[in-house]
């Protein structure tokens, strides 16, 4: 079952108009956000970021955040399994095609939600494989846009390499993944780029720093330099539907050990943990 503009339906019966401006633009926002035993995972820091994409692209919000959460629970409610992920778009609705925004337009609202699938045992415990590209994407990254064609093409080459993810380098420093944020331990010490427009300001980025200060992992949130990248001990990919992945082969080259290393296995317990305390107490 989905949401579109009002109304919950099976996703057969979905359809929107083709003059949408999602369609013929990518003019929209979006969210991803995992639910685990039926619980949305840090709703709020998702709906906060929503209002921020929304904001950046002058669409006003169409619904308060209680609406959201009762749109959410609705549809969480009318899937049938525990762990799901859902999808959020926002577009700035149908209109004759023109580049300058609609006067007046209603703003086209979808949710769906699929069931969540997380990394398997295999990818933690032996790592992942990635490949790094130039980041050559526009200068709002922080915008979480539909317009993807930039991340779908540099994803597309960690698929014709058989990796799971594209690391991006602009001007000689990492940015994030293709659709996930980076994390390199360098020296012992747990680093990350600082949230700016050349960047997602991820969810699980924010999760992971709050569980390295609150349990006295070394870390610091600082630029990190392709050579940094190259030599890392660690290096992990963060998002809502794949958590915190390691990543133990670079461009063919093995990640330090080329094993998942501590400072990960201490951060993938930390994480398991944090989500079973959510899941018991209120949405956090
Ligand atoms: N992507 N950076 C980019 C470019 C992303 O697309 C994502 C998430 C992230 C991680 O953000 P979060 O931790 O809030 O999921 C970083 C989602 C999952 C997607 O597009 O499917």
């Amino acid at each position: 079952m989905i949401y579109l503009n009002g109304e919950f339906m099976p996703i057969e019966q979905a359809v929107i108009p083709v003059l949408d401006r999602g369609f013929i633009f990518g003019d929209g926002v979006y969210e991803v956000i995992p639910v685990y035993s039926r619980r949305p995972f840090r709703l709020g820091g998702h709906l906060d970021r929503l209002q921020a994409s929304l904001d950046s692209i002058r669409l006003q919000n169409p619904h308060s955040e209680n609406e959201w959460q009762e749109l959410i629970d609705r549809l969480i409610k009318l899937n049938e399994a525990k762990d799901q992920s859902l999808y959020l778009q926002v577009t700035r609705g149908v209109a004759k095609r023109d580049h300058a925004f609609p006067k007046t337009v209603k703003p086209t609202v979808f949710i769906m939600s699929n069931p969540l699938v997380p990394p398997t045992a295999e990818q933690i415990n032996a790592g992942v494989a990635a490949i790094t590209a130039v980041d050559n994407r526009w200068l709002r990254c922080d915008v979480k846009s539909t317009a993807l064609l930039p991340n779908v093409l540099l994803r597309q080459l960690a698929a014709d390499a058989g990796c799971v993810e594209t690391l991006l380098l602009r001007d000689g420093m990492l940015t994030e993944g293709s659709a996930s944020n980076a994390f390199v331990v360098n020296k012992g010490v747990l680093l990350t780029p600082p949230k700016s427009n050349l960047m997602l300001p991820g969810i699980t980025y924010d999760v992971v720093l709050e569980l390295a200060r609150a349990n006295a992992v070394r870390h610091d949130v600082r630029n990190i330099s392709e050579a940094e990248l190259r030599e890392a001990e660690e290096l992990w990919i963060s998002s809502s539907s794949r958590e915190i992945l390691p990543v133990t082969k670079l461009d063919g080259t093995a990640v330090g050990s080329g094993r998942p290393g501590p400072i990960f296995q201490r951060m993938h317990q930390l994480y398991q943990d944090y989500k079973m305390q959510v899941m018991r107490v209120a949405d956090v």
